[in-house]
């Protein structure tokens, strides 16, 4: 599914060559979006698929200069570096992402992630701290705020510690739910510490109809998503996608 414009061959190789899969989960028919290419600019309307990437590595290196730029600046030289995944939501759809880590782990790829799209609009997220040794975030709310149809900004929705108090197995680290990462499959545990990212959308589409699954996600997110995960022994992927 290498899907990207020869115009950005060398950024989207770069990208490529470190990338660990693309996860589409689109609707066919609707989809008028044709850029497959994660460091390209589009518009897109409710429906269309919209493509982006999430580059996963230590904190540091989504800096220069002490700036942090886009994982397709090339500047930041991120292709030997980074580890990326695709995804291909559809715009207005509340998504469930996950990403498989029995072929990735999250804290010997430097721990941290930041999920991006465009190019002369450049959007990318702060870094968010995935994993180390000690601890592993499997549970994220990734906002994508467009405007007119644009990427204009994509942020991280700061977890639920109350939830995971008081439990042995999690900690309360940068605000999300941890879980101590020797519980992880692969670890010496029996969690499936996979990485899940909940989308949402805001802001307006191309014809400025008002995308509010952001909305939606905010009314759910008083159930907590806690529960979903808390018997450790069944996967949390499967949890998630029971939830929807
Ligand atoms: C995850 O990856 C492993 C190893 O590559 C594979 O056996 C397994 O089926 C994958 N799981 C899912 C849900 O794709
Ligand atoms: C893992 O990250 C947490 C939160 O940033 C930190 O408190 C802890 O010391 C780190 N553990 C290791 C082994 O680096």
């Amino acid at each position: 599914m290498a899907a990207t414009s020869p115009r950005r061959a060398s950024v989207a190789a770069a990208v490529a060559t470190a990338v660990l899969l693309l996860l589409a989960s689109v609707a066919a028919g609707d989809d008028r979006n044709g850029v497959y290419d994660p460091c390209a600019d589009t518009t897109v309307g409710r429906g269309d698929g919209f493509t982006f990437g999430v580059a996963f590595t230590g904190r540091d290196a989504f800096f220069s200069g002490g700036v942090q730029l886009s994982p397709c600046d090339s500047r930041l030289g991120l292709a030997n570096r980074a580890q990326v995944a695709l995804f291909r939501p559809q715009v207005d759809e509340i998504s469930l992402l996950t990403i498989n880590s029995s072929s990735f782990d999250p804290s010997s790829s430097g721990g941290y992630m930041v999920a991006f799209a465009g190019r002369k609009y450049a959007a990318r997220s702060a870094p968010v701290f995935v994993g180390n040794s000690s601890y592993t975030v499997t549970s994220f709310t990734l906002v994508l705020e467009f405007q007119k149809g644009r990427l204009e900004n994509l942020f991280w929705k700061d977890g639920d510690c109350k939830s995971c108090s008081g439990r042995a197995d999690f900690a309360c680290v940068d605000k999300s739910c941890a879980v101590k990462t020797t519980s992880c499959k692969g670890k010496g545990g029996q969690a499936d510490c996979s990485p899940g990212i909940q989308l949402a959308f805001s802001g307006t589409d191309k014809h400025e109809d008002v995308l509010n699954s952001w909305y939606e996600v905010s009314k759910l997110r008083q159930y907590s998503l806690f529960g979903l995960f808390s018997n450790l022994k069944d996967s949390l992927a499967s949890q998630f996608s029971s939830f929807f």
